[in-house]
């Protein structure tokens, strides 16, 4: 299969480049699942029903929240009706939705998604990931309930996240780090078959402070004080993600390659 994951869509302009660009890479790329993080597509900040709606008619087959899963709160309703947005698999067992799936991609093919959050650096303590996502893939296994699994480690740390790479390796297609909003250049198969980059980066604007207008956060780095909220940058926005191939039998990856299109940053295309 081909498969692909874009990183957290930020604000008006994230929102753009995934509904002006995804159609036309689904078709010219042929890909057969796709997976959004949708946690700052609108306003910076979590994720609407209407900008949920946008992101999926696009496109995505699943949009995956992160630690601002709720920010905006018609989510809190909209993900009970809603089964192709996902939250952290471990969040409070009381948070509406789910945080793993199967889905079925074309040709009536079978793809776990399952989304955990990192504990590292993490503004507040979530449950173990590591626990949380051993229960899913044991229950999922490659090649046999389904035909590809792929795994989001949301959080700050890169150890962190090579460490669920690690622990995953040869039961996940691809785990892919996002969060961060930066891409890191470390795409590679681990030695069980697992597709891994540490961070996805974003899909929004480059020419900003992780995706938000700069003067406020280098203020607040500057000064240490807070004048005004956070705003998304506007400029073109930057599709950074994650493509892998995968061998139906096994689940494994067959290939992977670092997505970066339109905007600022160097382009990278499979
Ligand atoms: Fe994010
Ligand atoms: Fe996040």
């Amino acid at each position: 299969m081909k498969l692909l994951f874009l990183g957290d869509v930020v604000g008006r302009t994230g929102r753009a480049g995934i509904t002006q660009r995804l159609p036309g890479l689904r078709a010219e790329w042929g890909l057969d699942f796709v997976v959004v993080n949708g946690e700052n597509a609108t306003s910076g900040a979590g994720l609407s029903a209407a900008h949920a709606k946008a992101l999926l008619e696009a496109g995505a087959d699943c949009v995956t929240l992160g630690d601002h899963a709720f920010d905006q709160k018609d989510m809190l309703s909209f993900i009970e009706t809603e089964p192709r947005i996902l939250r952290p698999l471990n969040f409070a067992k009381t948070a509406p939705g789910k945080g793993a799936r199967v889905y079925e991609a074309t040709g009536g093919r079978k793809v776990l998604v399952a989304q955990v959050l990192g504990q590292v650096f993490m503004k507040r303590p979530f449950a173990d990931p590591f626990s949380a996502i051993e229960t899913v893939l044991k229950t999922h296994p490659l090649g046999g309930a389904v035909q590809a699994a792929m795994v989001e480690i949301h959080c700050e740390a890169t150890s962190e996240k090579m460490g669920m790479g690690h622990w995953c390796d040869g039961r996940a297609s691809l785990v892919v780090g996002a969060h961060t909003h930066i891409p890191t250049a470390d795409a590679q198969i681990l030695p069980g078959g697992t597709a891994f980059q540490a961070d996805a980066g974003m899909c929004g604007d480059y020419n900003s402070v992780i995706g938000m207008e700069k003067l406020e956060p280098m203020r607040r780095f500057v000064t240490g004080m807070q004048k005004e909220r956070f705003t998304p940058a506007n400029g073109e926005a930057t599709l950074c993600g994650t493509y892998v191939e995968t061998d139906d039998r096994t689940g494994k990856a067959t290939r992977v390659r670092m997505i970066r299109i339109g905007g600022r940053l160097e382009e990278a295309r499979p």
